[in-house]
């Protein structure tokens, strides 16, 4: 098992399958994109395989989610996907895309043993779109969540992040486009994530704002009769429910305290938390021909040295030096 000296075990493994990205989100990377990985740092499609085994075979990973930069840029995600529900036990399966791609791919997806995923989607107006991401994809986006749902890739779920004069006003718009479409809406707060450091505390809208803004047209209720977990998302039920939306306050209200994930980066790197400052490097390992069990005693201590709480909130806080799109969501 995965355990840290704070007691809690890390059973959750975020795979970023690439640092790429076809769109260049605003709360995220700088319109000119990044200096991506090279390509031979990249872990192979057989190498990512051989790691999720270990994780789910040894280390007690039950659930794994693909995630990027835009992980439906690896051509060969259906078949790391195939080799991930091939394993025993076989871990839950799901993926966090932008959506644009997904129209052709979400059947093979699913064919291949995907269980579910969340699409990314902060706007319904074309024009803030292409501001907030600097492309014209929203067409793609809405047209890839349709997909996924008839390919039933169930709950299909929409993640969505609000930027001060910019999308800010769009949350009850967000939700009633879920309601009709029956897809599951979570906003995230802005986390201090993106390359350009351009995040300010006082511009984030936080969880408070966002409850506030739906209150204004629908009636948000406690789903406290749901037990919360390890899961993120403060849940509210709309108008009575059963249809839910959820909130994740990672910067007002952590919830570091229940934290179950570990990450692995596109290049082989384990990660204990996003704001982790420190990884530990399980390709040279890998590459060097190392054993299962000297990958699994490292991936241990790795988990072993997590920290507490990510620590947004104390003055001395550093963000951490990889972005949100090489670390993975
Ligand atoms: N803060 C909050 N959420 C972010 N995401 C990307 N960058 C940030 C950030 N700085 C979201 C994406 C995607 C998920 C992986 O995380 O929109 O839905
Ligand atoms: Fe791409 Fe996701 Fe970053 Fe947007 S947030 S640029 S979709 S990796």
């Amino acid at each position: 098992m995965l355990t840290d000296s704070y007691g809690r075990v890390a059973t959750d493994l975020r795979v970023s399958l690439t640092d790429r990205c076809n769109l260049r989100c605003a709360y995220c990377m700088p319109p000119e994109g990044l200096d991506w990985l090279p390509a031979p740092e990249v872990l192979t499609g057989d190498e990512m395989s051989r790691l999720i085994g270990i994780g789910v075979r040894a280390l007690g990973i039950r659930e794994v989610r693909f995630t990027g930069g835009e992980p439906l840029l690896r051509r060969d995600l259906a078949s790391i996907i195939a080799a991930t529900a091939a394993l025993s036990p076989r871990p839950d399966i799901s993926l966090t895309t932008n959506g644009i791609g997904l129209v052709r791919r979400a059947a093979a997806l699913r064919e291949a043993g995907l269980d579910r995923i969340n699409v990314s989607l902060d706007t319904l107006r074309p024009e803030v779109f292409r501001k907030l991401t600097r492309r014209d994809r929203l067409s793609d986006v809405l047209s890839g969540l349709a997909a996924a749902a008839s390919a039933g890739l169930t709950p299909v779920k929409v993640n969505a992040v609000l930027m001060r004069d910019l999308n800010d006003d769009e949350a009850p718009g967000l939700l009633r486009y879920c309601l009709e479409h029956g897809y599951e809406l979570r906003f995230i707060e802005q986390m201090p994530l993106d390359a350009q450091h351009g995040w300010k505390r006082t511009e984030m809208i936080t969880a408070g704002e966002i409850f506030e803004s739906l209150s204004r047209e629908f009636t948000l209720t406690d789903d406290s009769a749901r037990e919360r977990g390890a899961a993120p998302a403060e849940t509210f039920l709309v108008d009575g429910g059963p249809a839910r939306v959820g909130v994740i306050a990672s910067v007002t209200r952590p919830f570091c305290g229940a934290c179950d994930r570990v990450r692995l980066t596109a290049d082989g790197q384990i990660r204990n938390c996003l704001f982790a400052r420190a990884e530990s490097d399980l390709r040279s390992l890998l590459r060097s021909g190392a054993p299962d069990e000297d990958i699994a005693a490292r991936w241990r201590a790795a988990v072993a040295s997590k920290l507490p709480g990510h620590g947004i909130n104390d003055p001395t806080f550093l963000q951490p030096d990889r972005p949100m799109s090489a670390i993975g969501g």
